[in-house]
């Protein structure tokens, strides 16, 4: 198995749905990060179970433990570890599946490739492993932070309907204001109702889950294998549930041509007409052709100038006009907003009837799955989402030498 990801910024997962803990190694963090157990447990919450009729039952408080890499309450550059104890386990529900893999999980193949599976709540395979994920992604997310930047992630379609676009500056504010986490209220709404529906037939719902991160400067990613766009692809899709990761105009690059979805260049700080055309586009409340800013921060513009002052290039701050590239070109952030999205699917486990075989008698049998389940998983996978990317930039920061690997006191070491 492998249960590390990360080259400098690494996290190593453990533990299981329905054993003792789940937590998370961070190794790689710089030292003088300020963090606390309430900045960790702050994202956990958005992803812990029982919070609204749209998620399962399953009360777990999710309460995390920092057990090392802390020292007067900033890291000190030792591994770091947060731990969750499990504590509303019932592995009774999962007994009559022992022999009987779940359409749609991977018991089948965990217990074909493992031999030794713990089948209880999905064991090592269950989402709830991503509490590891949200643990990590809290500390980058607290790393990144420190860099101005933000990634913020929404759900923009449940089956049928979709969400209108939303200005980039409110999608966290509008999100966090309604169940689904969805960045449009009317949509959000009616998103809310299907799921009771399905989550009343006995059966689930899928949907997508938009994830942006602003204000990463231009830079970032290791061609030819260590892509920005490939290393983003990968961690989202090792999400469990998520069948598909699109970067920017993602599949929709197949219904174009190049004259209408090439993201034409611009400098921002000129007033040619280029930069006049853009101000109207960022007025369609388009994600692609937004020019975020930060009402924040007003230095963002200034991002690229602060790491290399020598780059002729940082004399101009570069933009393109539109966004169809997600944020990466060759592979390399371009400074522009990072674009991702992933297709999660409908939860396995409904409470329909389905077939499936008996593994110990080699027969075909059906399967009525008990336990509690989410009728959608979009909502929490979004804290989930978040992390992930979170993960992907802080490593990739580190590694472009964006941040300064032993010490973040030092972050300006490009510049001595
Ligand atoms: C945050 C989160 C919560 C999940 N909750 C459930 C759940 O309650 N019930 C369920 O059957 N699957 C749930 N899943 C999905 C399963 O873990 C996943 O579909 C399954 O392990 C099979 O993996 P695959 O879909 O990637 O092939 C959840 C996934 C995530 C990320």
């Amino acid at each position: 198995m492998t249960n590390t990801t990360g080259k400098i910024f690494s996290i190593t997962s453990f533990g299981s749905s329905h054993g003792k803990a789940i937590g998370a190694v961070i190794d790689g963090c710089p030292a003088n990060l300020e963090i606390s157990e309430k900045d960790i447990q702050k994202e956990l919450n958005r992803r812990k179970p029982g919070t609204s009729e749209i998620t399962t039952s399953r009360k777990e408080s999710d309460e995390i433990e920092i057990i090392s890499g802390i020292f007067n309450g900033k890291t000190d550059g030792t591994p770091i570890t947060g731990i969750v104890f499990n504590k509303d386990q019932k592995s009774k529900d999962y007994e009559s599946l022992k022999n009987t893999p779940r359409p749609g999980h991977g018991d089948y193949t965990w217990k074909k490739k493992y031999g030794n599976y713990d089948y209880h709540g999905g064991g090592r395979g269950s989402g709830r492993v991503t509490i590891a994920h949200v643990i990590g992604g809290a500390i980058a997310k607290k790393l990144l932070n420190s860099y101005n930047i933000k990634i913020v992630s929404h759900v923009t379609q449940i089956g049928k309907i979709k969400a209108n676009t939303v200005n980039m500056n409110f999608i966290e504010e509008f999100a966090s204001k309604n169940p689904v986490r969805c960045a449009d209220p009317t949509a959000a709404k009616a998103m809310e109702e299907l799921i009771l529906e399905y989550k009343e037939k006995g059966d689930s719902i899928g949907g997508i889950v938009e994830t942006i991160a602003l204000n990463v400067p231009a830079g970032l990613g290791d061609p030819v294998f260590g892509k920005l766009d490939g290393d983003l692809a990968k961690a989202l899709m090792e999400i469990g549930s998520v069948k598909g990761v699109e970067i920017g105009f993602g599949f929709e690059v197949a219904n174009s041509t190049a004259s209408q979805i090439n993201d034409e260049f611009y400098i921002k700080n000129i007033d040619t007409k280029n930069n006049i055309d853009n101000k109207n586009n960022s007025n369609s409340n388009n994600n692609y052709n937004i020019d975020y800013e930060d009402k924040n921060n007003k230095n963002y513009k200034n991002n690229n100038k602060q790491y290399d002052k020598n780059n002729d290039l940082n004399k101009y701050d570069i933009g393109t006009a539109t966004n169809t590239s997600g944020g990466i070109l060759g592979g390399i952030s371009n400074g522009m907003p990072i674009v991702t999205r992933i297709a999660v699917k409908p939860t396995p486990s409904i409470s329909t009837i389905q077939n499936t075989v008996d593994l110990e008698k080699g027969e075909e049998t059906k399967i009525e799955i008990k336990g509690r389940h989410d009728p959608c998983i979009c909502p929490r996978i979004t804290a989930v989402s978040e992390s992930s990317v979170a993960i992907v930039l802080a490593d990739h920061m580190l590694r472009s030498g964006f941040i300064h690997p032993s010490n973040i006191a030092k972050n300006n070491h490009l510049r001595d």
